[in-house]
């Protein structure tokens, strides 16, 4: 039995390995100007995890903003790189449907058999089915029941940045990032706070598909197992929320609305809406954090601007996300022929909108490239989305990331990178696995 998470969204079933291409290689020394244009082919996970991708998508929005790949690993496909077609992809969900062909860039295999597992969820979804379970799902995260997880959220980042290790080097995105995201997920489900560990385990292989990562190297067989212990996890959760009042958790949202009480009968569709959750609210915060760090230590004078004004934090936080986009890409499926950007699209093409480039789009962005805590338009940024499929839990995130740099503001001067870097290859979430850090603490006045 293998198991596919989306409908027909992200899936593994052929492994297939990615060329390491010269080209990628030698990113440091090549001149993107020297590729051919119908040769760049930016679903490579490698210029991910080599952080050079960067010129490809600005030769891509330069010269190309609507562009055909025709032969890659994952199948043809088109990019769309620029802010402003990204937009007009994403609030078109007639024409670039989200359940016809999933959400990101690998196609479900047309012969599916008597063991593959199709898990649902709702971002997979078109309405009218996408709008129904948004809607039982989203007043759990709405302003008004954030104010409910605001002080918890509060409590455990203390906890965390009061043990970390003072003068000692340690991994920032072990210790703070991913500790602080499996803490409110916990906060979010009302988990098992002992077992949070398996919240972020149950993630990380959901994403880790050989299509995202080019890696073959993952025990399908224990990931498959692992999986059904995650179903199983919250199918008892489930019936112990339902038996008890209403209360603000996911899990009890899930059990007691009209909409979706049935959906335990349907475990394909249970599992692929708690992973969804568990996903959406895992990885992207998670990098977020990491990636705010790095970004502050890239540009001294925008920690220099935090340290004279916390008040910019909230803007900062918008513009971290804008600068890291841990979603580098949604993928939509055309429902007919149409005319996009004077290319013409044909029914059932792939269309990916690659967020990570929108978001350094020089005509909205200037210098795109850099953090800029004051950005007066950071909030114009494309990594949530756009339309029906807006990401939910946005304002959670900022929330997240808002407490999390007031907290560390008060207690250090300079969280410094003193390594390196090391960033994982995915085409779909920008991950980043270790980012070596030595905490200065705040001198008491
Ligand atoms: C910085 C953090 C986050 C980023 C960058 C992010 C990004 C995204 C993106 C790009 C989408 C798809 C948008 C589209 O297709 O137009 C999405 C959807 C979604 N996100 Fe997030 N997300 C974040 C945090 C969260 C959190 C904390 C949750 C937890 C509740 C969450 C839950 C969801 C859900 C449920 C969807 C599906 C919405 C739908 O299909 O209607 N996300 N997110």
């Amino acid at each position: 039995m293998r198991p596919i998470l989306g409908k027909k969204g992200i899936f593994w079933q052929n492994r297939i390995n990615f060329k390491q291409d010269t080209e990628m290689s030698e990113a440091n020394k090549i001149n993107i100007d020297d590729i051919p244009l119908d040769k760049i082919d930016v679903s490579n996970p490698l210029i991910y995890a080599r952080d050079c991708w960067q010129p490809y998508f600005a030769r891509l929005r330069d010269e190309a903003p609507i562009h055909y790949q025709a032969d890659s690993p994952v199948g043809a496909y088109w990019s769309v790189s620029s802010h402003e077609l990204i937009k007009q992809v994403d609030t078109n969900h007639q024409v670039f449907s989200s359940e016809l062909g999933g959400i990101s860039i690998p196609d479900l295999p047309e012969d599916l058999d008597d063991n593959t597992v199709a898990i649902e969820n709702f971002i997979a979804m078109d309405p009218p089915g996408h709008d129904v379970q948004r809607a039982t799902v989203s007043p759990s995260v709405a302003p008004s029941n954030l104010a409910n997880f605001e002080p918890i959220i509060r409590e455990r980042v203390t906890d965390i940045l009061d043990n970390l290790p003072v003068g000692k080097t340690f991994n920032w995105v072990e210790e703070v990032s991913i500790e602080l995201t499996a803490r409110m997920l916990t906060t979010l489900f009302d988990f098992p706070y002992e077992d949070r560990r398996k919240l972020i385990h149950w993630s990380d292989i959901t994403t880790a598909v050989p299509e995202l990562t080019g890696d073959d190297g993952l025990d399908m067989d224990q990931r498959k197992e692992d999986l059904m212990e995650c179903a199983a996890t919250f199918m008892g959760l489930w019936q112990e929320r339902a038996a008890a009042p209403p209360k603000f958790d996911l899990i009890s949202m899930l059990a007691h609305s009209e909409d979706t009480k049935d959906m335990i009968n349907n475990p394909l569709l249970f599992l692929g809406n708690i992973l969804l959750l568990i996903v959406g609210g895992n990885d992207t915060t998670r990098n977020s954090i990491s990636g705010g760090i790095i970004g502050l230590n890239q540009f001294p004078d925008e920690y220099q601007k935090l340290r004279d004004n916390p008040g910019l934090i909230p803007n900062m936080v918008a513009e971290m996300i804008r600068w890291q986009t841990p979603v580098i890409h949604m993928r939509r499926t055309a429902t007919q022929d149409f005319v996009l950007g004077g290319k013409q699209i044909k029914e059932n093409d792939k269309v990916i909108m690659w967020y990570l480039s929108g978001n350094r789009d020089e005509s909205v962005f200037p210098e795109a490239d850099k953090l800029i805590i004051d950005r007066k338009n950071a909030r114009a940024h494309v990594a949530f989305g756009f339309g029906i499929h807006r990401c939910m839990g946005n304002r959670l995130a900022e929330m997240q990331l808002r407490v999390l740099w007031e907290e560390i503001v008060t207690r250090f001067d300079y969280v410094e990178v003193v390594g390196d870097v090391k960033r994982l290859p995915n085409n779909f979430i920008r991950g980043i696995a270790d980012v070596p850090v030595i905490l200065h603490p705040k001198k008491q006045a």
